[in-house]
């Protein structure tokens, strides 16, 4: 069995997974968004606290599992310093006492083993990363063999739902906040602007549609519910259709028979569905992570972990450091 640990922002998390059927066999996980919400946003300093408490008393639980343990993988990157430092010093104090290898795990390729949870992998594949850190169109061709075919030239496209939840006062994460609220409004009364939208450059953009809604929210003044419920449905639209747009040329460009959604954002329905239809459009099978397992979790990275093991792809002791930045 691996045991995995996850701490890169605000879910402090553990799993404990099979290695010879990739059964998950533990997965527990603390998600600090309530005590965030009052800020609007993850404070680092906060968070790497509730981590520090939260993450020895999920730990306590797997006790009964170390016997059969034969790696500690832990995410090491990218993400916040100080969180991801949580995990790692809890990782590396495991494999000290308990004499196992280490596992550093990429962040991102803990997104894409999502898909794999209890599953063979699946490759190659175009997969599209939308998180509260990233928006990318990777080509996945096999175990971290990964390139990136487009990314945000600014902010990502989770992280503009939440700052849109933000200046409308509703919250965080703005994610499922802005979603719920765009079910009960009008998508075509506000006409903001398709980013990149007469740019044959495949790349993405956010910053710019948040500004359009700061000036619409401002324009309108006091808003009723109904605004509110309006803009997000607006904003919605419009920030899917920039991904549907580029991914249409991308599509277009390539012969893609697999293609997937993960990250925290790719749980967003409106998006899937429309992600759907493009699929079916160029005859190509969408592929997604179940719901609870397209936020931040320990099991996809104890999934990916599985692979590093299979291939002796362990992290030295001291090479395992955390790194808040990092490419695919
Ligand atoms: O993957 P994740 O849990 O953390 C990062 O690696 O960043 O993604 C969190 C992000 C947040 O920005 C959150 O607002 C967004 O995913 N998100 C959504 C939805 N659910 C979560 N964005 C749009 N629609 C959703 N339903
Ligand atoms: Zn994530």
């Amino acid at each position: 069995m691996i045991l995995s640990i996850e701490s890169s922002c605000d879910d402090s998390s553990v799993a404990v997974t099979e290695i010879a059927t990739g059964k998950l066999l533990f997965h527990k996980k603390i998600s600090q968004e309530s005590d965030h919400a009052k800020y609007g946003g993850v404070v680092p300093e906060l968070a790497a606290r509730l981590h520090a408490t939260a993450l020895p008393g999920i730990l306590e639980q797997t006790r009964s599992y170390f016997p059969g343990l034969k790696a500690v993988a832990v995410t090491n990157a990218p993400g916040l310093a100080v969180t991801l430092v949580e995990g790692v010093t809890m990782a590396k104090a495991l494999s000290i006492s308990l004499n196992l290898p280490l596992i550093g795990v990429n962040h991102l390729h803990g997104h894409i083993y999502s898909l794999f949870l209890e599953k063979e992998t699946l490759f190659p594949m175009t997969i599209l990363l939308v998180s509260g850190g990233h928006t990318q169109v990777i080509n996945a061709q096999g175990y971290k063999d990964f390139s990136i075919v487009a990314q945000t030239m600014d902010d990502s496209f989770g992280e503009s739902f939440d700052k849109v939840a933000k200046m409308l006062g509703l919250g965080y994460p703005g994610g499922p906040i802005v979603e719920a609220y765009a079910k009960s409004g009008d998508e075509n009364r506000f006409d903001f602007t398709v980013p990149l939208g007469n740019s044959g450059k495949i790349a993405f953009s956010y910053s710019g549609l948040k500004n359009q809604v700061r000036l619409q929210i401002e324009a309108l003044g006091d808003l009723t519910k109904q605004d509110q419920c309006d803009i997000c449905a607006s904003f919605q639209r419009v920030a899917t259709a920039h991904l549907l747009q580029k991914l249409k040329k991308i599509f277009k460009n390539g012969t893609i028979k697999d293609f997937a959604i993960v990250g925290g954002a790719s749980a967003n329905l409106y998006l899937r569905e429309k992600i759907d239809a493009l699929c079916s459009a160029f005859g190509a099978t969408l592929h997604l992570a179940p719901l609870a397992y397209c936020s931040d979790n320990a099991a996809m990275i104890g999934r990916c972990a599985i692979d590093a093991y299979r291939r002796s792809d362990f992290t030295p002791m001291e090479e395992l450091v955390s790194a808040p930045k990092s490419a695919i």
